[in-house]
This record gives C-alpha cells, structure tokens and sequence, in this order.
C-alpha cells in the first residue's frame, strides 16, 4: 500500500539530515504509530508524502504509483492531517470542505460532507468561518479535509497535539471507526498512551533514523523481563544508603520511596539483599514496563 525504500533528505540550506535510509512497508489496514520525539523527522517524512518536501534519495511508492512520476495519483490514495493549523478564515467550514472536494473533482457531495461534520461532532458549526473555530475544532476540521476525497490511507501529523483529553478521546474513537471500516492509517504522536490505545504496530523514529518497528504486543513482551519495582520506607532515604544496589538502576522517589528497574529473575536477590541490610520496608509494588518505558530505552540505546 505505502513501500519507502532508502529515503533520505537533507535540508540544503542548513546540511540538516532529517532522514537517513528510511524503509518502511505499511499494508493495506494498518494501524500504525510512527513515534519520535520533537525533531526525529516525523514531519519531514510525511511532508514528503504529501509532496510538499523534495526528498534526497530513495524511492516512495503509494499504491502502484511512484510519488515522483505520479503526484496526482499518489494524492488521490492519501489524506494528510498536517501538523500546522492553517488558517482559512475568510471562508465557512462547508466551503473549505467542498473548495477541498473540488480539487479532487468532486461534486455533489453534501451528503458525505454532513456525515463527516457529523461524526467529527462540527455539525452545527457549517456555516461558521475559519476564524470563529477554536483550535480543537480547526484540528478536526483539518480531519474532514484530509478524508473529503475518500483516500484509502490517512496519515495523522500530531493531530491531538494540544486538544484536550475529552476532545481527544472523541478522536481516537472517530480513529478506531475509521480502521474498522477498512482504512489504513498512519499517525504521528508523542502521546505514547495514544499508540498503545490505538495502534498495532509501532514504529519509532529518533534523528531521521527507524531505531524500531514492530508488533506493538511483540514490542511489550519483549521488555517484559524487565520491571519496575517500587519499595516503600517508613524512614526518609537517602541513594547512599543503597550502594549495594549500585549494579541497577536506582532512584528514590518522595524521600521515602526507592524505584528499581531491574529484570524479573533479579527480584529475590534484590529483595533478599535489602533483607540482609536490616531494612524494613511497608509497601512493595511491581509494575511492568509500558510503551513509555520502552520507549525511552530505546532512545537512549
Ligand atoms: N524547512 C526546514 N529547513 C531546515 N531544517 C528543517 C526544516 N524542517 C525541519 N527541519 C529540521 O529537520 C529535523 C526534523 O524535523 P521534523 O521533521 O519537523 O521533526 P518532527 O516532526 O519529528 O518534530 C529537525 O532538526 C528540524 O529542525
Ligand atoms: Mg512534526
């Protein structure tokens, strides 16, 4: 559906290389999260399959179709969400959608527009102007855009990037919909939450470089071995007091609190030696790694 081979660019008036060598094979139903953190290349990789950025090297086929030799085409398949809220202010929500369906040549499409207002809750909102949207409503605007030509893949850039958690949870369920009715997607975000809810496949990206890419599940199971422990005192402590420890990685939370990430088959001996030192403690929880976690590892890897 989406085949990336070896695709590069490198910004030519600053020598910033945003992306190096990255391949990436997205197929038809996809839910995938393509995460990184602010300056990985996110953008810069869907700018260019948006046809807004000119890559360096490498190939983008979308569908059977080369982003090259094909730039309509390759438009028609997909609908990009951008990062940037642009503003149209001097016109009403329905007109930026039907200007939007005329550049796809779409007429005649009231029904489809009132579906799509409906369900991204901007019904009542028509014939508002650009200017009177808040920021949530201009961000689902921006979804209606990008879904007016019914593409076949919808590529998300941080699209609940400042929306608030109740709009956003509107949002994933409008995303879960979507992926049901068949529609492949691809969405940027550095809400981590997001990715575990809704995708299954995650693909990380840190300085232009795809450091993961796998079966979200795959990816937890993996890092299962390892887990964070929480130990609770009822006496203030202080790191020194844990030197024994030195071989994992400590910290000591609230004064009273010392966290430990260590693998499962370690936790006897950890348990045991803190034992052995005559400290009591009042609490113990374990807690597996979340995507978070793994997530962070793999960026300082
Ligand atoms: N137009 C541009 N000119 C030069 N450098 C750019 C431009 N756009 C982005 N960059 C740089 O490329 C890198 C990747 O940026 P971007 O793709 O926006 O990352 P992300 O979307 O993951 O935050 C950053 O270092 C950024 O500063
Ligand atoms: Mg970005």
């Amino acid at each position: 559906m989406l085949t990336i081979s070896n695709l590069s660019k490198t910004y030519l008036k600053t020598k910033k290389v945003a992306l190096k060598d990255i391949n990436l094979n997205i197929e038809k139903g996809e839910f995938t999260a393509l995460l990184g953190q602010n300056g990985a290349g996110k953008t810069t990789l869907i700018n260019i399959l948006a046809g807004n950025v000119k890559k360096t090297h490498g190939e983008v086929k979308i569908g059977d179709h080369d982003l090259e030799n094909s730039e309509l085409e390759t438009k028609k398949i997909i609908g990009i969400v951008p990062q940037e809220i642009s503003y149209e202010t001097a016109f009403t929500v329905e007109e930026i959608l039907k200007k939007q369906a005329g550049y796809f040549g779409f007429k005649n499409n009231n029904a489809y527009i009132d579906e799509l207002l409906e369900s991204l809750a901007l019904e009542d909102k028509k014939k508002a102007y650009g200017r009177e949207l808040s920021g949530g409503m201009k961000r689902r605007l921006l979804i209606a855009k990008a879904l007016i030509h019914k593409p076949e893949i919808l590529i998300l850039d941080e699209p609940t990037a400042g929306v608030d958690i109740e709009l956003r949870h509107a949002m994933y369920e409008f995303l879960k919909k979507l992926h049901k009715s068949g529609m492949t997607i691809i969405l940027t975000t550095h809400y981590i939450e997001e990715a575990e809810k809704l995708c299954k496949r995650v693909v990380v990206i840190n300085k232009g470089e795809i450091i993961a890419d796998e079966p979200k599940d795959k990816l937890l199971k993996d890092f299962s071995k390892e887990i964070k422990v929480e130990i609770d005192f009822d006496c203030e402590l202080s790191i020194n007091d844990f030197k024994f420890l030195s071989e994992y990685n400590v910290e000591i939370k609230d004064k009273k609190k010392l966290i430990l990430k260590i693998v499962k088959n370690d936790l006897t001996k950890v348990i045991e030696k803190i034992v052995q030192k005559n400290m009591k403690f009042i609490d113990l929880n374990i807690e597996k790694q979340s995507l978070e976690d793994i997530y962070l590892q793999l960026i300082r890897r």
